[in-house]
């Protein structure tokens, strides 16, 4: 349930060698119990355990949230972590920002946290080289939509930056791919949760979130680049996608990269109906099974995305 007066973290955000900047609560049958004051440690074992046994159980006030976001800054900016620590850092903290965008009840609140997660992706790609090896390795693989969309946003920003696009067009990719779903806010959530294939009405339903999602945009100062990332990503290169069946020329360059990591998230998550494929199974099914769906050259760079990677990883 939504509570405006907390702000969900993850635990592991927490891991610090200094003192906790603000008061923690831990919610115990749906009460939030003062569990641990501002200024007190957190002992690095303890948030293991927590980990496995009540990881979604943390809160801070949601007046402590910039208070919040410049702990997880100070630690992103430390030499104390290693590139995979702050991609893991940015990653839990990121997460929070995301359940917002799906749960607050102000869409302007969520746009903002929003644009705020891809600026601490783009830095960290800014300054560290490996950034998007690590984001990458990290992608949950668990289709829940929070995880889906925060996987789309790494891939498309890797997708993207090979792809040529850099600073504001870069930023305004991440945070269309971060939203691309967010008419799923409309969508029943045991529609969005139904632990098997969806029946016909269901994907009726289903299938409007790209229209619910410019709905919601409409009413706020997004650019189109934006909107479109919202409305075209289910459209494909041989024009017979939704919702407008448009012709591939006419798709926005966006909507083409994200129907691409859109497709790629879903083939290499579990699903409990479903047995994940592997990365190279995910892309040779896209260019077989799936060939004129994408656009070809966008599609060629995914693979330098992913095995570039590889590559480097094994030479490492
Ligand atoms: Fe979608
Ligand atoms: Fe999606």
């Amino acid at each position: 349930m939504y509570d405006k007066d907390f702000f969900h973290i993850q635990i592991r955000s927490l891991s610090s060698k200094d003192s906790i900047p603000f008061d923690v609560y831990i919610k115990i049958n749906d009460k939030k119990v003062h569990y641990l004051k501002a200024g007190d440690k957190f002992d690095d074992n303890k948030i293991i355990q927590f980990q496995t046994k009540a990881s979604e159980s943390f809160f801070i006030r949601a007046e402590d949230k910039l208070t919040y976001k410049s702990f997880i800054q100070k630690k992103l900016s430390s030499d104390d972590f290693s590139s995979h620590e702050k991609a893991q850092i940015l990653r839990d903290s990121s997460m929070s920002l995301i359940e917002e965008l799906f749960e607050s009840p102000t869409v302007e609140d969520a746009l903002k946290g929003s644009q705020q997660v891809i600026d601490n992706f783009m830095n960290f790609m800014d300054d560290d080289p490996d950034a998007v090896s690590q984001l990458v390795k990290l992608s949950s693989h668990d289709f829940y939509t929070y995880n889906h969309s925060l996987d789309v946003g790494i891939y498309s920003l890797g997708l993207g930056r090979i792809l040529g696009f850099s600073g504001d067009e870069l930023q305004e990719l991440g945070e269309g791919a971060l939203i691309h779903d967010i008419g799923k806010r409309q969508v029943h959530v045991d529609i969005i949760t139904k632990d098997g294939p969806l029946d016909e009405l269901e994907w009726l339903q289903m299938r409007k979130h790209p229209q619910y999602g410019l709905q919601i945009l409409n009413d706020f100062d997004v650019s189109n680049a934006i909107k479109a990332c919202c409305f075209e990503h289910h459209e494909n290169m041989m024009g017979t996608g939704y919702p407008q069946k448009l012709p591939g020329s006419e798709i926005h360059p966006f909507a083409r990269i994200i129907a691409i990591t859109d497709t790629y998230d879903a083939l290499t998550t579990q699903r409990t109906y479903n047995v994940p494929m592997t990365p190279e199974e995910a892309l040779n099914f896209m260019k077989g099974k799936l060939k004129g769906k994408y656009d070809e050259d966008f599609l060629e760079a995914m693979y330098s995305v992913l095995f570039k990677l590889k590559a480097k990883e094994k030479a490492s």
